[in-house]
């Protein structure tokens, strides 16, 4: 029902968004993971008509809507990266002010503040300055200002950074049941992989302004079916096991965080006689060997031979 076809946003010589496709579907979560920088937030400004894209088109229902953004304005509920609240008032009187730009008033509005500080779970703060909020309250309260009007579609960029994971684990839950109980679209941005496999259905993964994946989360793991995670806990870090590890026939990637290695190998590779070996002679104790099954962060690596959150 919303989509944007070759959206391409150019900023000087920078290519931000580099002739993207998306679409949504009434009733999907869809997520929209990628690093800092990858174009996400480009990306979803322009979908949801906030800005001009250089080239491409975002359609409603098969019609172009970027000359006519009221089409989408009533239908879309868009929570920026930036908090865009006044913090001198009440939560009370932000939801008031910005439900009358969407032309609601009297016992409609108010009946539509109280639904919405109800979803986020501050009904009993709503009198308090937003000045006054923690990080995550005010992340909730700028929730509640995109659902004021009762949109179909919430289009979320990031909107767990940076706050307590308290509020964190209060805003994913939310989302889910906006989802699942009330119907609500959604698109979701984050660079946290696990967010995104906890909430969408279908995801794009983005990087450098391009989409280089998408799929349901089994069909991106399904990209590395021919590879599988060997990851060691040892007693130490050495890098001269690290760089044998490296070289060992059949590996194809080494992942170091302290003393745990990912080594990523083909399915069936028999390499725990060998890395046992070498840790014997390399006089490494491993604590804990497992074969794992990829992850999104593993399908990232393969697509970028990078990290997700380098
Ligand atoms: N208003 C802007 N002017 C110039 N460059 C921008 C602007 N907004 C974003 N960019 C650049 O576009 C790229 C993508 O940024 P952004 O969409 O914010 O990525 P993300 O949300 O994935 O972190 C970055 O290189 C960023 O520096
Ligand atoms: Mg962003």
């Amino acid at each position: 029902m919303l989509e944007a076809v070759g959206l391409r946003k150019v900023f000087k010589k920078n290519v931000a968004v580099d002739d993207i496709n998306l679409y949504l579907e009434e009733g999907e979560s869809v997520g929209l993971l990628g690093p800092n920088g990858a174009g996400k937030s480009t990306a979803i400004s322009m979908i949801s008509t906030l800005m001009d894209p250089t080239s491409g088109d975002v359609k409603w229902n098969g019609e172009n809507v970027l000359k006519k953004p009221n089409k989408i304005r009533n239908v879309l509920g868009v929570v920026p990266q930036d908090i865009a609240l006044y913090p001198e008032l009440s939560a009370y009187e932000n939801l008031k002010f910005f439900g009358k730009l969407y032309g609601l008033k009297g016992k409609e509005l108010e009946l539509k503040i109280t639904s919405v500080l109800d979803i986020v779970g501050l009904e009993e703060r709503k009198n308090e300055q937003v000045s006054k909020y923690s990080g995550g309250m005010k992340r909730r309260i700028n929730i509640a200002v995109a659902l004021i009007h009762d949109p179909q579609i919430i289009i979320m960029d990031e909107p767990t950074v940076g706050i307590d994971p308290q509020s964190r684990n209060h805003i994913l839950e939310m989302v889910r049941r906006l989802n699942t109980e009330k119907g609500m679209t959604v698109l979701y941005t984050s660079h946290y992989m696990e967010e995104v496999e906890r909430l969408c259905d279908r995801i794009y993964i983005m990087d450098h302004g391009k989409v280089i994946a998408t799929g349901t989360k089994q069909e991106l793991i399904s990209i590395l079916s021919s590879e599988e995670t060997v990851l060691l806990t040892l007693d130490q870090s050495k890098q001269s096991f690290t760089e044998r590890m490296k070289n060992l026939d059949g590996v194809l990637q080494v992942i170091e965080n302290d003393t745990s290695l990912k080594l990523i190998v083909p399915k069936g590779s028999r390499l725990l006689g060998s890395i046992f070996n070498i840790a014997e002679s390399e006089e490494v104790q491993i604590v804990s060997a497992n074969i794992q099954v990829p992850t999104l962060e593993d399908v990232f690596l393969h697509l970028t031979g990078r990290k997700l959150r380098d």
